[in-house]
């Protein structure tokens, strides 16, 4: 069933489905109805949680990310499940057309830390750049924290190049997805 959700749940956005497809995850787009799978990634990821804001994960941040995706017709928030069977392994908030037409933002990717350097991160953002480029859209772009530089290395890693500075210590990245 968890298949056929994910497989046959495209999201649409001015007619175009967003339907991601890795080898090892269930890429489900995710509504209310993921809050505790969300929640229970975030509770698992407390490093990054204390890393980037200071403190560990609220118990409320999944139903707070989700509210605030619902409002928003350009963002879809998925959660990684593995096709395996298990829990969820972690979280995708991403921003369609931001900041312009044509672009995607990434406002997180998120693994559970005891999944880590499994190359599930690798593995869902090359879905996604996949699903992103069928569906058009021309670059993929993300922001990290200077407090933050494994993240930085992963992105640089797998092809995203440094695109500007933002106050306070971040760093934005930017990656094309012309070609095939
Ligand atoms: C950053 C994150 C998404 C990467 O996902 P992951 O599944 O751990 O990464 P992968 O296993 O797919 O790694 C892919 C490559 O990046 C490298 N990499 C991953 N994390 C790294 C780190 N912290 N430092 C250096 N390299 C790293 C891996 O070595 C691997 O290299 P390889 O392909 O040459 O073997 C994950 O570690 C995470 O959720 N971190 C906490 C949340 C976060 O910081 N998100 C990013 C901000 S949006």
């Amino acid at each position: 069933m968890a298949n056929l959700v994910a497989e046959e749940a495209g999201r649409r956005n001015g007619g175009r489905e967003l339907l991601l497809r890795t080898p090892r995850l269930l890429v489900i787009p995710a509504d209310c109805a993921q809050a505790t799978g969300i929640q229970a990634c975030f509770d698992a990821t407390p490093d990054y949680f204390v890393r980037t804001s200071g403190r560990p994960p609220g118990p409320d941040d999944a139903v707070r990310l989700l509210a605030d995706a619902e409002a928003d017709p350009d963002r879809r928030v998925f959660l990684l499940v593995p096709r395996s069977g298990g829990p969820a392994l972690g979280v995708l908030d991403l921003h369609l057309d931001y900041p312009e037409p044509g672009a995607a933002h990434i406002g997180l990717l998120l693994v559970r830390q005891a999944c880590q350097g499994m190359g599930f991160g690798k593995e869902t953002t090359a879905a996604l750049e996949g699903a992103l480029r069928r569906c058009g859209y021309r670059t993929l772009r993300l922001a990290v924290g200077d407090e933050n530089p494994g993240a930085r290395d992963f992105w640089e890693g797998i092809g995203f190049a440094e695109a500007g500075r933002l106050d306070r210590g971040v760093t934005v990245y930017e990656k094309p997805l012309h070609g095939a």
